[in-house]
């Protein structure tokens, strides 16, 4: 069972990213587990040329830190390997204007800029590339690319119609809906670091005081009692919810426990969870960006390793599609 997922580089992680989705990932990984930093992908968008390796290198940096272990899964960047970029050329010759128009976060991303790069329209036809170049059975993400998944799934279905069975139909898996965090300060919105005020989203690498602060001034709901209750009180269940994360515990034991020890003493207790929680993650991404060399062979050797699965896969797409050989 091959399972397939990507990040963008953005040389940070909050906590939503982490106990929605990276976490899962390290839950599911194995032999067959494949993740990617799209690089390519960020680059569909305005960005920094001077800051992107950075960022790029650090975010894989956060992905071991966070428990993705290159010996027991495939960790590599997209740009390491080209196949991705001529698979996406091949499936652009599949995919149609019609179905790309209707992609949302093309809308929403093109929305209010000076000028749209081609690249954030074609945008679901590399991801549609990463997926399929490795013959994935399963892809983790968030319910917000269920369009990309669907147009992945209808593109390689189309290909095999037209050219024979060449290409594995992809399914969407979904992490569970209790680890949707949310904004400390405003629990109606999920968790991002794009939000009004920084207050309200834990980023990995905060320090401890930090972490602190962003918990303790979290907003609460009215009531004493801690309780899960999205609808009445959404900010403890957010607590709730975070706690529940990051010690494994089941919600409905913590509420118990917490029920009436008064929203402070609660606040005070998810804080140093977070805390010691974060502390070897914090630790060991020390050590990885202390030494760029190790953290580079690492990302070899996955490039290593996506390359063996992804030549095969594309070598038949190319056969399929009436190339001739080279
Ligand atoms: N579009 C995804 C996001 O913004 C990132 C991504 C690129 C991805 N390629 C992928 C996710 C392939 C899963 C599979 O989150």
């Amino acid at each position: 069972m091959r399972v397939f997922s990507g990040i963008q580089p953005s040389g940070e992680m909050h906590l939503g990213n982490y106990l929605g989705a990276v976490s899962n990932w390290v839950g599911m990984q194995h032999e067959d587990a494949v993740f990617c930093v799209v690089d390519l992908h960020a680059m569909s968008m305005p960005y920094d040329a001077a800051e992107l390796a950075d960022r790029t290198v650090r975010t894989a940096a956060l992905l071991i830190a966070a428990g993705l272990d290159p010996d027991r899964c495939t960790l590599f960047v997209q740009s390491h390997l080209p196949e991705h970029c001529e698979l996406s050329w091949i499936l652009q010759c599949t995919a149609t204007m019609g179905e790309l128009n209707r992609m949302t976060q093309f809308k929403d991303k093109g929305r209010g800029q000076e000028s749209v790069s081609t690249a954030l329209f074609t945008y679901p036809v590399l991801q549609a590339a990463d997926i399929l170049l490795y013959d994935t059975d399963q892809v983790p993400v968030g319910d917000d690319q269920r369009q990309h998944i669907e147009l992945t799934r209808d593109v390689a279905q189309r290909f095999n119609g037209r050219y024979g069975d060449t290409l594995v139909v992809p399914e969407h898996v979904i992490p569970p809906t209790g680890a949707r965090i949310m904004d400390l300060q405003n629990p109606q919105a999920k968790m991002s670091k794009s939000a009004d005020t920084s207050a309200g989203c834990v980023l990995l690498l905060d320090d401890a005081r930090t972490v602190t602060k962003k918990i303790k001034s979290a907003v609460t709901d009215s009531g004493r009692e801690v309780e899960h209750d999205l609808e009445a009180k959404p900010g403890i269940s957010n607590l709730l919810s975070i706690l529940s994360g990051v010690t494994g515990r089941p919600i409905a034991d913590l509420a118990a426990e917490y029920h009436t020890s008064g929203y402070g003493t609660f606040k005070s207790a998810v804080a140093d969870a977070v805390v010691e929680h974060l502390a070897p993650i914090q630790s060991r991404y020390a050590e990885l960006v202390g030494d760029p060399a190790q953290l580079r062979a690492l990302l070899a050797h996955g490039a290593d390793k996506a390359r063996a699965v992804a030549r095969p896969v594309l070598a038949r797409v190319k056969t399929a599609a009436g190339l001739l050989a080279g």
